[in-house]
């Protein structure tokens, strides 16, 4: 029986694989956290093709793949295509900002768009953009703080409190809605409803992953295999003391 791999910069592929269980529960899959290279955030393309392609070989070393599921947005944007290029003979599932979703179901409202720097300046977002254009009123921004605090980088509670209310101020008065537009963001989904004084609504596009993940290997007949399997997961990281944070984190993530 072949693996899911799932692979982000870190513990933000965690989300994703989260909802991927919620709907293949008996598939076996492999994680992997590159969390000795996070952020991926402010990477070049170039940087990032290097970095994700040592990481699917890595991978590919341990088991046979039948998708690869890229837990993360920076990645997706920046360098999906060449990825597949590389190894053509591989199925890659990616993850973008749910802003289509948070507009078709907010027309005309204010919507926040939360991103690594890469993200928000590439150009896959920015086709999306141009297609919704005058259908919500889209903001966009680069929360760069975000992804040292849940990696763990930077560890000080109060402090990230406070950047993260500083960051959100100019937001506050008209935001409606936040597309998480990073797979690490849905972590502190918590912090964030904090910075606004009513009630957001937080789109998160791991959930859409994962159902494309399973029509593909439906329409590929790549089910069938798992017919009353456990599931599994195999924890893997570039930071190999990394690992108990992973298993932790997925077993308390809702
Ligand atoms: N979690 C990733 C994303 O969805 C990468 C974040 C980062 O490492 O900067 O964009």
């Amino acid at each position: 029986m072949s693996s899911i791999a799932v692979f982000d910069s870190g513990f933000g592929g965690l989300t994703v694989l989260k909802q991927l269980q919620r709907v293949m529960p008996e598939e076996k899959y492999i994680f992997y956290g590159d969390s000795a290279n996070a952020p991926y955030g402010d990477k070049t393309a170039d940087e990032l093709l290097a970095l994700t392609s040592g990481v699917c070989r890595r991978i590919l070393e341990q088991d046979r793949v039948k998708c690869f599921v890229i837990a993360c947005n920076t990645t997706t944007s920046e360098a999906m295509g060449r990825l597949q290029q590389m190894f053509p003979e591989q199925r890659f599932v990616g993850i973008e900002p749910a802003v289509r979703w948070a507009v078709r179901e907010n027309p005309g409202k204010n919507i926040l768009v939360l991103g690594t720097t890469a993200t928000i300046r590439g150009r896959r977002l920015q086709n999306q953009l141009r297609e919704l254009e005058g259908r919500a009123e889209i903001s966009l921004y680069a929360a760069t703080g975000i992804v040292p605090y849940v990696e763990g980088q930077q560890a000080d509670h109060e402090q990230f409190v406070s950047y993260l209310q500083e960051a959100m101020a100019p937001y506050r008065e008209k935001t409606d809605c936040i597309v998480l537009g990073c797979t690490h963001f849905p972590f502190v989904r918590r912090e964030l409803q904090a910075c606004f004084d009513k009630e957001i609504l937080f789109y998160d596009a791991a959930v859409h992953v994962a159902e494309e993940t399973k029509a593909l290997l439906e329409a590929e007949g790549l089910r069938e295999e798992i017919a009353g399997s456990e599931g599994s997961v195999l924890f893997m990281n570039s930071d190999p003391d990394k690992i108990e944070k992973e298993k932790e984190l997925l077993k308390t993530y809702e």
